[in-house]
């Protein structure tokens, strides 16, 4: 499946230049759905799947072009899996990511050993070549670590700054972008996509 252009089915600005990086390679030009004034689809759903589903028809139906959309988040071992879909609006409607790591921490301040604090980032990847696509292509990658005890770095968005990668011992925040997208879920969830479009690619679909 040859895809010249793709809308991401997204507003933020980091995810589009983590993505950038990943899927020029491939000859496809991205552009953010803010381009064509498409708003922000809500997320009512229980799975990042569904979510990230919702998401891709959506940006499709409204710009008539194939969408990727991601729908991503850190699930805490410890909280049950939170903040996970919840993961932009954990502290409230504002999505703060300031807010959201205080809360954060607050609720895992009663744990002192890493292990008690282990995490992980899931994203779930959906491209769709149209809004009513009955075949989308699904791609998922993990990341795993623990949410550390004080913040580190300036990179990365989001829970970077406290997420501590199991390998490296770095924090999100820490690593530079080449770094972050060597190694995080959304990364290793557009791999995987990559690889399945190539495939198609092969067998002419
Ligand atoms: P989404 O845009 O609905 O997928 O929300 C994802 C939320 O999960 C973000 O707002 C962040 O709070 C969190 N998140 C997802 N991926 C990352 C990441 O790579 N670093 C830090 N936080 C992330």
């Amino acid at each position: 499946m040859k895809i010249p252009k793709l809308v991401l089915a997204s507003g933020n600005e980091k995810k589009l230049r983590e993505f950038e990086r990943l899927i020029a390679p491939l000859g496809i030009e991205l552009a953010p759905q803010s381009a064509f004034g498409v708003p922000e689809a809500p997320e009512p759903h229980l799975t990042f799947l569904e979510n990230a589903l919702a998401k891709a028809r959506h940006a499709a139906r409204l710009t008539g072009l194939p969408a990727l959309a991601d729908d991503s988040g850190l699930c805490v071992d410890a909280l049950g899996g939170a903040p996970g879909v919840n993961s932009a609006y954990y502290a409230g409607p504002q999505k703060s990511d300031e807010d959201n790591n205080r809360k954060l921490i607050a609720a895992l301040a009663h744990l002192e050993y890493t292990a008690e604090r282990r995490a992980h980032y899931t994203a779930v990847l959906v491209l769709v070549r149209s809004a009513e696509d009955p075949e989308p292509m699904v791609a998922e990658g993990r990341w795993f670590g623990h949410v550390g005890f004080e913040a580190r770095g300036s990179g990365g968005f989001g829970y970077d700054p406290w997420f501590v990668d199991a390998a490296s011992g770095l924090t999100g925040a820490e690593m530079s972008l080449e770094q972050k997208n060597t190694v995080s879920h959304r990364s290793k969830a557009l791999r995987r996509l990559v690889a399945m479009l190539r495939e198609h690619e092969a067998e002419g679909v």
